[in-house]
């Protein structure tokens, strides 16, 4: 009946039977954290139970690393289940009349792990979640807060690769939340788990997820990363869901940023760099060294008292705790960074080659307007094949640079 067009509405009057989930597909990638988000009774957690069989679908596929799912046998499921993909619901399902530390090892328990390594494991996960020590205690003993990182410390002890995580933080009051929210982000970074998140918390889907999907009446209506959502909302319906979002949380430095054209390597000299400061009208300049990685900052007024007293190097105008980010950070983590200087900040890659800088105006621009100026996005897609490209790119840009400049 939906498939000819009645509505699940419809559906339910016509029939009382419910449809849980419909035509919602995607693919989850490894390491990726996946957020399911939707209105209550969207089908959050019905897709979610389906991709470990707690519910059976009645049509459809579930493919795990290219092994079909709704293939296996009982046994099969429950090494699944066991072995690789873990599940953590909203109260955490913690024993009371356990120890902490029994509590953290209690899926390798179940997993027939013995006593030493589970011993080892359950500590480094009470690590991770800032709990040393504590292992203990009963779980009785412990605040609400701390009793909720003793159950991510159990999701994060297991072996399984894969979480499947239903509305694990929404209990949590708001402060702690975020503090969770962090954390969990803290230690996926080390831990690379497959996540796939269920939340009805669009802050908090945007803050985690790597890709977020929106449901409504148990289908997928957008699918993108945050940014595309917040960008592009697919229809009416994601639109209103993203009106109040917080732009501070979702939007990265890459967003507000703008191409460096101009920057100093640290082996010129003074006068060189300044008449190119004044030419281009710079107050600062992003210092280099031969392979672009950032060293510092130069402001124009040290670099001219530098070329009054004829020095030959740039060294000593270069600041060199001058504020870098990468592409990634949260313009709310960027924002204090101008709360005592108005310098701009430097945005670096992993290997710490500049690629761009972030300046007050840009910053606030990007924390107020909904939508960014096509100039900005324009000059950022040309930015990236830079980035991709060999080494000798780097080179031909310096060349590019000097020329300006004389
Ligand atoms: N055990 C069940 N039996 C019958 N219908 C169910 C059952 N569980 C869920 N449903 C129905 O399936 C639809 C999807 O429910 P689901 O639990 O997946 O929603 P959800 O998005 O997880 O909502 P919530 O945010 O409230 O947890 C709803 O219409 C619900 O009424
Ligand atoms: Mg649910």
């Amino acid at each position: 009946m939906r498939r000819s067009g009645k509505s699940k509405a419809e559906v339910e009057r016509s029939t009382g039977a419910t449809i849980g989930a419909f035509d919602a597909s995607f693919d989850v990638n490894r390491g990726e954290i996946f957020v399911i988000i939707g209105l209550s009774g969207s089908g959050k957690s019905t897709i979610l139970r389906t991709i470990n069989r707690l519910n059976e679908p009645t049509e459809g596929t579930i493919h795990l690393d290219g092994e079909d799912v709704l293939a296996m046998s009982t046994k099969q499921l429950r090494q699944l289940r066991r072995k690789k993909i873990g599940m953590v619901f909203q109260q955490f399902g913690l024993l009371p009349n356990r120890t902490v530390q029994d509590n953290v090892t209690f899926g390798l328990e179940v997993q027939g792990v013995g006593a030493e390594k589970r011993r080892k494991a359950g500590q480094e996960a009470l690590g991770l979640v800032g709990l040393q020590g504590q292992g203990d205690k009963l779980i009785t003993e412990l605040s609400g807060g701390m009793q909720q990182r003793v159950g991510l410390a159990r999701a994060l002890a297991t072996e399984q690769e894969i979480l499947l995580m239903d509305e694990p933080f929404s209990a949590l009051d708001p402060l702690i939340r975020r503090d969770m929210q962090n954390l969990f982000l803290s230690i996926q970074g080390e831990v690379k788990r497959t996540v796939v998140f269920v939340t009805h918390d669009l802050d908090e889907a945007l803050t985690l997820g790597h890709r977020v999907a929106i449901m409504k009446d148990g289908e997928i209506v957008q699918l993108g990363t945050p940014e595309q959502i917040l960008r592009e909302p697919a229809n009416e319906y994601v639109e209103r869901f993203v009106e109040d979002v917080d732009y501070a949380k979702v939007r990265t430095a890459q967003t507000v940023m703008v191409p460096v054209n101009e920057v100093a390597y640290i082996n010129d000299g003074p006068t060189v760099v300044l008449r190119r400061m004044r030419q281009f009208g710079l107050d600062f300049i992003p210092v280099v060294d031969e392979e672009r990685r950032f060293l510092g900052t130069a402001e124009a007024e040290e670099v001219a008292r530098l070329a009054e007293r004829n020095e030959r190097e740039l060294g000593s105008s270069v600041d060199r705790e001058a504020a870098k980010v990468g592409r990634d950070t949260s313009l709310r983590e960027i924002l204090p960074l101008f709360v005592e200087r108005d310098v701009p900040v430097a945005v670096v890659d992993d290997e710490n080659r500049i690629e761009g800088v972030v300046y007050r105006g840009s910053l606030i621009a990007g924390l107020t307007t909904s939508q960014e100026s096509p100039d900005e996005s324009e000059s950022f897609d040309r930015e990236v094949p830079q980035e991709n490209a060999p080494n000798g790119a780097n080179s031909g840009d310096r060349v590019r640079v000097r020329r300006i400049g004389e």
